[in-house]
């Protein structure tokens, strides 16, 4: 019987392409949006998928599950598999795979340049001078913060997180500390990084605080007003991992308040709605969600994708299993 995979949106054809290689037949939402819960539900109720592809802003749960009873696996187009419900993926023997490693360097390069353009104040000037008020070089105008010899504080040291320090140490010669739930030793020699036990240790010294956790029980709000309140009225945060792990209305309100310097961030706790006020600050440095956004990661992750799709069908534990 030819393998059945419903798409739930478009990707890159360098995934597409390898699944139609192999006699699979591909139904694709022809729409360039995201399903609703219950559009997804009836386009798979449409035929006896075995495989679903489906996308960060797909929340799968057990509606959809029961929705195609056939599909034994779901392959996730994205390293963060939050919008999935592992538990009832479990239940039904579901297999859940991810794309980690395709992404890696290219959200490492984002999140410098978030980085960057908080320090160098990059977005505020483009803006400034846009707007005309350009009068001419003053000594005291947008003046920003070096990188060099300052503390980055990484919380989360995986994949991402680790280049991010990379690019700190080796370009800008920051030093490196960290907090993750399980110490990682290999971290610490490549990034002659300083380990502490609590979060709260790495925001009360860092200068630059980038997150890289995934989003998780333990990690919704791992930025709250308190938290806020133990950084640096000097520091910077930077998340592009996943928006629930601010507060963002707390947030809003620490950047009003001058608790924190500024914030650059990729993604948002009700995305893509922003957190009233936050647009209208300017300590803020604000993409949509597009740390993974080049050519080649997208290409890979639509590789990786299908290779584990492949991999499942002819019999092989796929290479990205996460449930
Ligand atoms: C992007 O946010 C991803 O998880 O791949
Ligand atoms: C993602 O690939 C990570 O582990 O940070």
């Amino acid at each position: 019987m030819t393998k059945k995979i419903y798409v739930t949106r478009k990707i890159p054809e360098a995934g597409l392409k390898m699944l139609r290689d192999k006699g699979y037949e591909l139904d694709i939402n022809p729409k360039d949006r995201s399903l609703k819960e219950k559009e997804l539900v009836s386009a798979l109720k449409k035929k006896d998928y075995d495989a679903v592809l489906c996308l960060l802003t797909d929340q799968i749960g057990g509606k959809i599950f029961d929705s195609v009873l056939t599909a034994k696996i779901f392959a996730n187009y994205a390293v963060g598999f939050n919008n999935i419900n592992v538990e009832e993926a479990k239940k039904r023997g579901v297999t859940i795979t991810n794309t980690p490693g395709a992404l890696t360097d290219t959200v490492a390069e984002h999140t410098i340049a978030l980085i960057l353009s908080l320090t160098c104040r990059i977005v505020e000037g483009d803006s400034f001078t846009r707007k005309g008020k350009f009068k001419g070089w003053a000594p005291m105008h947008l003046l920003g913060m070096d990188l060099k010899g300052k503390t980055l504080g990484i919380l989360g040291a995986g994949r991402i997180g680790s280049r991010v320090a990379h690019h700190a140490k080796n370009g800008f010669e920051m030093n490196i500390i960290y907090f993750d739930v399980k110490r990682n030793e290999e971290f610490e020699k490549e990034h002659n990084a300083k380990y502490f036990g609590t979060v709260d240790e790495v925001l009360k010294e860092a200068d630059v605080v980038s997150v890289h956790v995934p989003l998780l029980d333990s990690t919704r709000h791992l930025i709250n007003k308190e938290r806020l309140a133990m950084m640096k009225k000097t520091a910077y945060l930077v998340n592009t991992s996943r928006g629930p792990v601010i507060d963002e209305n707390a947030l809003v309100e620490a950047l009003k308040n001058g608790i924190i310097r500024g914030v650059a961030l990729d993604v948002f706790e009700n995305e893509p709605k922003l957190a009233k006020g936050l647009s209208k600050l300017n300590n803020v440095v604000i993409t949509p969600h597009i740390a993974s956004a080049t050519e080649k990661a997208r290409d890979e992750m639509a590789i990786l994708a299908a290779t584990n799709i492949i991999a499942f069908f002819e019999g092989k534990t796929p290479p990205n299993v996460v449930a």
